[in-house]
């Protein structure tokens, strides 16, 4: 099947949550977040009308509070190395619920959220409508499947310039060659459209070359 335009297929809401229910894990993390404090999360959670009983299956209160812990510091982490990576294109594969969205825009970081169109249908409108109104044109979303390349080559061969492409919490969720599909799938699309080589690190590799020559001559 043709997939590469999976965002404009019509789709029961209901349907794909069932053939998906890694989808629902999405929701999970964001009510973890939204209870670790973050307001963006928490703004999010109440649109969707998230309760902990709903997303949090039947977790202890110690294990909610590890998950919290886990959580945020994942996200936190994985949000300043794409802030610091400077590149200004921030790329979220599976973006899920994320509160990112609305943090990147305000600082003026371009971001675009991928996931399956059973969560980007629901969360894209949601969150965009939690942006500022100036900074709205700074996010998009769209509906991929991570193992396809072709859907997530039509989305990133509209994207301008360098990206720094984040994944959380969804390799444990893939089989062995789906997770190959998806390290080959960013592999081929920074391969074809990003990877820019400057000669400071053609000479850094020459300089290590040289250096390892040396060692091994002593
Ligand atoms: C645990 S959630 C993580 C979401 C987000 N990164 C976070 O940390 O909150 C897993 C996400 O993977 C998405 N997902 C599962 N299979 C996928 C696929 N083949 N392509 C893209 N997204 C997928 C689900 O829809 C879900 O949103």
């Amino acid at each position: 099947m043709d997939n590469t335009n999976l965002s404009s297929l019509s789709v029961d809401q209901d349907l794909l949550e069932r053939i998906n229910p890694v989808f629902n894990t999405a929701k999970m993390t964001l009510f973890q977040l939204a209870s670790a404090g973050d307001r963006d999360a928490a703004n999010i959670a109440d649109a969707l009308g998230l309760t902990l009983e709903g997303t949090q299956d039947d977790a202890t209160p110690e294990e909610l509070l590890s998950n919290e812990i886990i959580l945020e510091t994942h996200f936190r982490t994985m949000g300043a190395l794409a802030e610091k990576s400077g590149f200004p294109t921030e790329v979220d594969l599976p973006c899920g619920y994320t509160p990112r969205a609305i943090e990147f825009a305000r600082k003026g970081i371009r971001f675009v959220g991928l996931d399956l169109p059973a969560a980007i249908n629901e969360a894209g409108p949601i969150i965009t409508s939690l942006v500022d109104e100036d900074k709205r044109h700074l996010v998009r979303f769209e509906g991929v499947d991570a193992t396809n390349y072709e859907s997530l080559k039509k989305v990133f061969d509209e994207i301008p310039g360098e990206v720094c492409i984040t994944t959380e919490g969804l390799l444990m969720y893939f089989t062995d060659s789906e997770a190959g599909e998806l390290c080959d799938n960013i592999r081929r699309i920074l391969n074809q459209h990003f990877i820019r080589r400057p000669s400071r690190s053609a000479d850094h590799e020459k300089a290590e070359r040289k250096r390892r020559d040396n060692q091994a001559n002593q």
